[in-house]
């Protein structure tokens, strides 16, 4: 049972098949379908919900669902389940529901449609791959958008379903949070502020699939044809409150405008905008002025190096007594978040950690040539294990030289439940990939120790929320190119109370009391050095609190 349970969830992760809940579903379809001879497709209608939803609106408006409803689905099995529930139940034409690739569906095949409603599948790049990937990026491309090959499939399924809405026409579609985040969806954004008049992004306090890591929005685009599109957002608490909307106890949906052009340029992102509006506008200004500064502008932020096999190259105290490796071909490295503590990663730190396995010996070969006798076993020993066979390793010359090995200023975590970790590498430690690193420009204002020490206050903490990204469980993730954007007050000339605050902090952290080395970090660097006001402070650091409980309040079982 388990095998076969294991395979249904596997198949169902290949294909992108979670099925949208029916009240989402019937939302989405009021919206879009406004009128009797209205035609509705869904792209991938797996169990139907959207279509049955639909036949139930048009019969409801005095329209004739049996001809009005067009769909493809690539899984054979749903398919012909549903399309002959759909048949018996409002007599739906069978060959209006294509069985098969979407992108194999020309626009002509079942000619353009009034209102395109569904949950497109995701599925993310390294499953959607081959001819498929290729059909799809070719269909967007057919559009006029060039996506990156990194893309999820829901962004080319929203592209072509846009190229299939007649103008005037509506399309109302489930979309992962990405869109509003990721790199590969601003094309899309993009191509959606050029082809309607009216973009229409729902977010929610509680999470629409409770049960999937994903997080999602809804996004209703109307009037196609009359671009360059008006952006609106509205935040809602729950799901109810669009059965409000239909019943019309509800306002219509009014939303707060935003900067399409911004978002479009990821220059700004939509979770700003959850931010009450006098602390987002207080943000944007100190955004501006010269006390502020974005990581990225003092430091470069990158990966740690890669191994390509982690266990060989990574070696413990023992390891190193045991092989005899002689000291210059070993450094010592930090290799989980959780040994960053405090502020500073010190020498203590180093030890500790590797006693918690978390940190240890990395083996760095500069030059194969005369090489010791006991590094040549242990290199043997590695063949015979096959480790130079493996993907990273057999693709560099020679197998056992690790590139990229950086000894940097500093050590940022990517991933926590708070604030990501960022500490000075006193320790003159190296990383791999498990861990971003921080090396200073040559001509940065500030060393890294400061650096640390203002990554403490309400400003940076509301900004690793904005520039981050929430993942499955309620955690915050930032990619070295969202890190380089966070903001950072830029202490100048006050070495020394830096220097006392950089300590102090270091010590309130390394005892887990985060809240006070907010409150001091506050203190001292946005109202004493800086010169913001206690209301400011205050502003910002309701903000960041109310996305950080927003993001975890989105774990999986909440
Ligand atoms: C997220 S589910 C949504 C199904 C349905 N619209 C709903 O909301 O309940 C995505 C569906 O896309 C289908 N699918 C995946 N790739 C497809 C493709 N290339 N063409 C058509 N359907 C596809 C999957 O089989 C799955 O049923």
């Amino acid at each position: 049972v388990s095998q076969s349970r294991k395979t249904e969830s596997e198949y169902a992760k290949a294909l992108g098949a979670f099925y949208t809940d029916s009240q989402i579903a019937d939302f989405l379809v009021w919206w879009a379908v406004r009128s009797r001879n209205d035609t509705v497709m869904d792209p991938s209608f797996g169990g139907g919900v959207f279509l049955r939803a639909a036949a139930t609106r048009l019969s409801q408006l005095g329209g004739n669902p049996a001809g009005q409803l067009l769909g493809s689905e690539i899984d054979p099995v749903v398919h012909r389940e549903i399309v002959s529930k759909l048949h018996d139940e409002f007599g739906v034409k069978k060959d209006n529901l294509v069985l098969g690739d979407f992108f194999r569906l020309e626009a002509s095949r079942l000619g353009k449609v009034d209102a395109v409603v569904g949950n497109p599948p995701f599925i993310r790049f390294h499953l959607f791959t081959g001819e498929a990937r290729q059909r799809a990026l070719s269909c967007a491309a057919v559009q006029g958008v060039r996506l990156s090959s990194l893309s999820s499939s829901w962004a080319p399924f929203l592209v072509h379903s846009v190229g299939m809405t007649k103008p005037g026409g509506r399309l109302a579609m489930v979309v992962p949070m990405e869109i509003a985040h990721a790199g590969y969806a601003l094309p899309v954004l993009d191509f959606l502020g050029r082809s309607f008049g009216k973009i229409t992004l729902l977010t929610f306090r509680r999470k629409l699939f409770p049960h999937l890591s994903e997080d999602t929005l809804l996004l209703l685009a109307e009037n196609k044809d009359a671009s360059p599109a008006k952006f609106v957002k509205r935040d809602f608490n729950h799901l109810g409150q669009l059965a409000e909307i239909q019943r019309g106890d509800r306002l219509p949906l009014a939303g707060t405008r935003i900067d399409g052009e911004a978002l479009q340029q990821g220059r700004e992102r939509l979770i700003e905008y959850l931010v009450p509006k006098k602390a987002r506008e207080l943000y944007r200004k100190l955004k501006h002025t010269d006390h502020f500064k974005s990581l990225g502008e003092l430091a470069d932020v990158g990966i740690g190096y890669v191994t390509g096999a982690n266990d060989f190259f990574h070696l413990t105290h023992d390891d190193v007594r045991t092989w005899k490796f002689p000291e210059r071909y070993l450094r010592p490295a930090v290799r989980r978040g959780r040994a960053l503590a405090g502020l500073r990663f010190l020498d203590s730190d180093w030890i500790q950690a590797s006693r918690l396995g978390e940190a240890g010996y990395l083996l760095f070969i500069e030059s194969a040539e005369a090489l010791p006798e006991t590094v040549r076993r242990y290199l043997k020993h590695g063949a015979a294990l096959g480790v130079d066979k493996s993907y990273k390793c057999r693709t560099r010359s020679p197998w056992f030289r690790v590139p990229h090995v950086y000894e940097p200023d500093g050590f940022l975590s990517y991933m926590s439940g708070a604030l990501p970790s960022l500490v000075s590498n006193d320790a003159c430690a190296v990383a791999p990939n498990s861990l971003h690193i921080l090396r200073l420009h040559p001509n940065s204002i500030m060393p890294c120790d400061a650096i640390a020490a203002s990554w403490q206050t309400s400003v940076t903490r509301l900004s690793a929320e904005i520039e981050g990204h929430s993942m499955g469980g309620g955690m915050l993730k930032i990619e070295p190119s969202e890190a380089e954007r966070v903001l950072l007050a830029a202490v100048l000339g006050s070495a020394r109370r830096v220097a006392q605050l950089t300590w102090e902090l270091d010590q309130l952290i390394r005892r887990g009391n985060w809240q006070e080395a907010q409150m001091r970090a506050d203190n001292i660097i946005l109202k004493d050095i800086i010169g913001l006001d206690g209301s400011d402070c205050s502003l910002l650091r309701c903000a960041a609190r109310q996305l950080r409980e927003r993001r975890s309040s989105r774990s999986l079982t909440a």
